[in-house]
């Protein structure tokens, strides 16, 4: 190669962008673990974020850690279960940055009694479960659609599922709802493609660094749950909700623009064996 074909050559800028530049992204349960680092990371690559959570204390913090770092970033209450907050939800980000771009849906809680058996759970239980970890991403899904399609744009839905809805794992309710999860991410995927709507999954092993697992705080405890939870996985290391986070941004961004309907797991090589 000539120095004349290297100086011809039209260094591309692309790569030097920042992958969220210019988008406005809601994340639920933002105010903790996946959300709040999700909120870091997409604040980071140019991201307008809005933070909703139930917990607005939490929010708030995540919103002002990214603020703290230069991002733009908001806190707006949100109980995902409830149709009326998801609404108000999207129509204050839109009122706040005049779009909505990316919606994740990352709010779930954790089977309520640690070790619970399936033939356990009581109703009440299973509603719960059903309510904020399948409804909320119904609810969170259909308004973003709904946004997208109002805006006359493309959009992309991400949705936290787990390796509990690909395998049995444990958490029998849990890991049905989050099948449910990755189920309705494939449905959507396949009816929004003509209005360039990507929907996709990000599918977490255990990451026992969030407050999911509700391990307690004393260090003999949590390093001896650490491990045990990074020997499930091939890989040895456990998962960090940064690894989520990373996932999440990948799918979200244009870099992915022809991938929908995924369940990507981020798992050490759980699901795998
Ligand atoms: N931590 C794990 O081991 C693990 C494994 C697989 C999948 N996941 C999934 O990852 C996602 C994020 O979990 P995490 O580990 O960051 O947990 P986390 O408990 O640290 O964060 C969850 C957040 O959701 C919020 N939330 C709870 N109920 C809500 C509601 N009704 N409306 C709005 N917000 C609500 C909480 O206030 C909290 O801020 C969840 O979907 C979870 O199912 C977690």
């Amino acid at each position: 190669m000539t120095t004349e074909t290297l100086i011809a050559i039209d260094i591309p800028t692309g790569d030097l962008r920042m992958q969220l530049e210019g988008k406005t992204i809601a994340i639920t349960g933002a105010g903790s673990g996946v959300g709040r680092a999700a909120t870091l990371l997409f604040t980071r690559e140019g991201g307008n974020v809005v933070c909703l959570d139930v917990n607005d204390a939490w929010a708030k913090e995540t919103a002002r850690l990214a603020e703290a770092e230069g991002g733009n970033s908001i806190a707006v209450h949100c109980d995902v279960s409830d149709e009326d907050d998801v609404e108000a939800a999207i129509a204050a980000t839109v009122s706040e940055y005049g779009r909505l771009d990316v919606m994740f849906n990352n709010a779930a809680i954790a089977t309520p009694r640690p070790g619970l058996r399936f033939e356990d759970h009581t109703v009440e239980e299973f509603e719960k479960l059903t309510s904020i970890n399948f409804k909320g991403v119904f609810l969170g899904t259909k308004h973003a659609v709904r946004q997208f399609r109002a805006q006359n744009s493309p959009g992309a839905i991400v949705n936290t599922a787990s390796v509990a809805g690909m395998v049995g794992w444990g958490g029998t309710v849990y890991g049905a709802i989050k099948g449910g999860v990755i189920q309705l991410t494939r449905a959507v995927a396949v009816e929004s493609a003509p209005f360039d709507i990507r929907v996709n999954a990000v599918c977490p092993a255990g990451m026992p660094a969030t407050n999911f697992m509700d391990i307690p705080t004393d260090e003999a405890t949590q390093s001896a749950a650490f491990e045990k939870v990074a020997q499930q996985h091939p890989l040895g290391r456990n998962i960090d909700p940064e690894d989520i986070a990373a996932a999440a941004l990948f799918l979200a961004s244009d870099s992915a623009r022809n991938i929908t309907g995924v369940a990507l797991p981020v798992d050490g090589g759980y699901v795998a064996r």
